[in-house]
């Protein structure tokens, strides 16, 4: 789908998008569509629900005497917001997809005091829903794809406009990055391949490094090696820098589960379901499109990303329950149930990351309990932070993206649940609680670096359409983190 902004536009084909504010009311691009169609704008409002409220649309099939196919009416409600414009654009796309229109032009007009920011919203919705991963499907016919290709916003202050589009369509490329990864099936995408997708970031200035089993072995990180051990794959780890910062900053850093497969190993999940556990990776995924976004709209801050990647198999290398492991850390861990493996996955990348670079803060990213979606469902995250300062400012850009997230307390107590005779902790609390002694156990190897936890298990994948997000991989967390970065770390 191929976006530009123009002053005007006169098209001989294809649809025309215009505003309607609430109470009927016309806006300018509007008006003129009323008289060239001869009132066909107010005929069908009346012959219809159609006011001009926020989320309303209305498709006119366009008269003879114009040339073009078909007009939309959209509510602008009393005014919209940056993201409820990024909503109108995104739920466009189906519309226009659904009648098989090709051409678009979008009249952004009124609705907001800055038009041109206004359109560039527009447009990244547009982008945004328009995702779609279809890269196995071999057997699909024309009329079952997508039709628009083309869409012209129309806006009066194109500069301003296509200024106010770059950062969003970085970070809009972020999420494809991510979507695409989370959505490749895990024969495909395993710790080295997922390893190689995140090397051809330093196509854009990213430096990336990546350590092997060997390394890691070296660098005793036991606690994450023992999850691959029933794997025929290796387990790799990542870490991408991006320094767009003052030389002497320290970083802002991501760590992200990247649990490639996760079948539960020897704790082995039941198998109705399993198939779902390819977004395992979830947490590395959204560290990695982040870092791409952040790359591409030259972001001013020191940024690291680490991705842990591993693939959690039974075979008979496999790790056992009753198997100590020594992490990095120097913490033991006593394994009650290989299918809590994240934890142990991030025990090692999060202490690697604090010991190695020595970060401002560390934000985690994880599909790591099940407990999560029980807790909150699919709206919102849940996170876990030993910083109140942090915390705001995530569920500030949590309020400002769409992405929202509610935090979780951490306290003495739940970590007590993590006692064992045998080592300094096992790796499961027990039923009560279980997302927050999930957390519990990662606070144990953040060295008190001010760090949060998010746990994305309930909002990685989506089995519904949302405006700018189709159902499946929805890349939870890129925009999130990027808002949280733009407002508070750069410059
Ligand atoms: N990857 C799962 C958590 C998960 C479950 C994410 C469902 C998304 C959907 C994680 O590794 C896991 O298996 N957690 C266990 C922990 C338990 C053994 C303490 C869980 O949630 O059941
Ligand atoms: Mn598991
Ligand atoms: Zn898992």
């Amino acid at each position: 789908m191929k976006i530009s902004f123009a002053e005007n536009a006169s098209p001989k084909s294809g649809a025309v998008v215009v505003g309607v504010e609430e109470g009927k009311k016309l806006t300018p691009s509007a008006q003129e569509l009323e008289k060239e169609t001869g009132g066909a704008i107010s005929r069908a409002m009346k012959a219809s629900k159609f006011t001009g409220k926020t989320g309303q649309s209305l498709q006119i099939a366009a008269p003879a005497n114009v040339p073009i196919d078909r007009i939309v009416l959209v509510g602008l409600g009393k005014g919209l917001s940056d993201l409820e414009f990024q909503s109108l654009g995104g739920n466009l796309v189906p519309a226009l997809n659904g009648a098989g229109d090709k051409d678009v032009v979008v009249h952004v007009d009124a609705g907001a005091d800055v038009l041109p920011v206004a359109a560039a919203n527009v447009a990244a919705g547009m982008l945004m829903r328009s995702y779609r991963f279809d890269r196995y499907r071999t057997k699909e016919t024309a009329d079952q794809k997508p039709t628009l290709k083309k869409v012209t916003v129309v806006v009066n202050g194109t500069t301003a406009a296509r200024k106010a589009f770059k950062p969003l369509e970085a970070v809009a490329d972020g999420v494809t990055l991510t979507r695409d990864l989370v959505s490749e099936p895990p024969n495909i995408l395993y710790p080295e391949s997922f390893a190689e997708e995140a090397a051809k970031l330093a196509q854009i200035g990213i430096d990336v490094e990546i350590l092997n089993e060997k390394k890691m072995e070296k660098l005793g990180m036991h606690s994450l090696l023992g999850v691959g051990k029933g794997s025929a794959r290796e387990s790799r780890m990542v870490v991408m820098h991006w320094n767009g910062g003052a030389a002497n900053r320290r970083p802002v850093a991501f760590v992200g589960k990247g649990v490639t497969f996760d079948t539960g190993g020897i704790s082995l999940k039941p198998g109705p379901g399993m198939e779902e556990m390819k977004w395992d990776m979830g947490g590395a995924g959204v560290v990695t499109g982040l870092m791409k976004a952040l790359a591409l709209r030259k972001a001013k801050v020191n940024a690291i990303g680490v991705l842990g990647l591993v693939e959690n198999m039974p075979d008979g290398a496999a790790q056992r329950p009753g198997d100590i492991v020594t992490s990095m850390s120097g913490q033991t861990i006593e394994i009650h149930n290989t299918d809590a493996e994240g934890r142990l996955v991030l025990a090692d990348a999060l202490w690697y990351t604090q010991d190695k670079y020595k970060p401002r803060l560390m934000i985690d990213l994880a599909t790591l309990t099940g407990a999560m979606i029980i807790a909150l469902g699919h709206e919102y995250a849940g996170f876990f932070s030993n910083d109140d300062d942090i915390s705001a400012k995530l569920s500030a850009a949590g309020e400002a993206t769409g992405e929202k997230v509610w935090r979780l307390p951490l306290a003495e107590a739940y970590d007590n649940q993590l006692k064992t005779d045998g080592a300094d902790m096992k790796n499961i609390g027990g039923r009560a609680a279980g997302s927050i002694t999930a957390a519990q156990f990662l606070q144990r190897f953040v060295n008190k670096v001010p760090w949060a936890h998010l746990d994305i298990a309930g909002v990685t994948w989506s089995s519904k359409d949302a405006p700018t997000v189709p159902k499946g991989a929805t890349a939870f967390g890129v925009r999130l983190l990027d808002r949280f970065v733009s407002d508070n770390y750069e410059g």
